[in-house]
């Protein structure tokens, strides 16, 4: 498979760095466009990957093309690549960009667009991908070994699912980064150096995220399991749920998936 990306910058660097990780491609497969001469030279060096500085030589005899771009530099790249062979699949990483606008700005119809998560960026994402009905299987197949090198991938039949995932997978770090920092300042809070503050909530995040999956359990039915009654934890939990926890979460997410529909 020949993967050509537009844009070489972190998400397209990323992206990159796992599809030789995990071997899914050999770097005489991929080739770069980027502005940025820098950049270019880094990937090239770095990867070992062909970097050049026109998109359209960039996506020529590629099978798949990845658009890596930001939000702003969108039209004037779907300006250049206009009208390119209707065999190539167009992947678009581009926060907010329809499949509606890419085939109105490409002109044209095989076009894929993924939503992925910033951890991707250590091979540990979330991905919710969907395609053009001009996709063929085949293509899809790509796509998912692409995206799948990332971490998790899941391929949605709507579109409008995009929205939802930007909302909780897209925008999520974001919600668990701050989570752990509240939690870290609330150790150091009650007398726990920084360092070691930091240590536990990490351990005991990544502990009790991997327990669910392992488990099997719903989540309620764990939290169960750690509090006992008249004990510390319910403590904890009765200011949480005095808070408003839950319902801020909710709201939160609700926001962002507003938000989303809206760019
Ligand atoms: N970062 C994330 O966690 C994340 C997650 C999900 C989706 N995304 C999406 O991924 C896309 C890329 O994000 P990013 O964080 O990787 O952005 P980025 O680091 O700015 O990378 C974009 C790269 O494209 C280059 N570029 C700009 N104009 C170009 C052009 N006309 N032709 C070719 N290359 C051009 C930029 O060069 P200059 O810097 O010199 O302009 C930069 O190296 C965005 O649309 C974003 O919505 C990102």
């Amino acid at each position: 498979m020949r993967i050509a990306f537009i844009g070489g910058g972190t998400m397209g660097t990323a992206i990159v760095r796992c599809l030789l990780t995990k071997k899914v491609a050999a770097p005489q497969d991929i080739v770069i466009s980027d502005v940025s001469l820098a950049q270019r030279e880094l990937l090239s060096k770095e990867y070992g990957v062909s970097a050049l500085a026109s998109n359209r030589k960039a996506i020529e005899g590629a099978d798949v093309a990845v658009l890596a771009v930001k939000p702003q530099d969108l039209a004037q790249v779907m300006e250049e690549l206009r009208n390119i062979p209707a065999q190539q699949a167009m992947l678009s990483i581009v926060a907010g960009a329809s499949l509606a606008s890419l085939c109105q700005g490409l002109n044209h119809n095989c076009i894929i667009r993924a939503m992925p998560n910033m951890p991707a960026q250590i091979g540990e994402g979330m991905t919710v991908w969907t395609a053009t009905t001009a996709v063929s299987p085949k293509q899809k197949k790509m796509a998912q070994s692409i995206l799948g090198s990332l971490g998790m991938e899941i391929y949605v039949a709507d579109e409008k699912y995009l929205d939802m995932a930007t909302a909780l997978s897209g925008s999520g770090p974001a919600y668990v980064f701050l989570f752990i920092e509240a939690l870290i300042d609330a150790g150091v809070h009650i007398g726990l150096s920084r360092d070691i503050a930091q240590r536990l909530v990490i351990q005991t995040i990544l502990g009790s995220t991997r327990v669910v999956p392992e488990t099997n359990k719903h989540p309620a039915e764990l939290r169960d399991m750690v509090t006992s009654p008249g004990g510390t934890t319910t403590e904890a939990l009765l200011q949480l749920e005095k808070g408003g926890l839950r319902s801020l979460l909710l709201e939160a997410v609700v926001a962002a998936y507003d938000k989303a529909k809206h760019l």
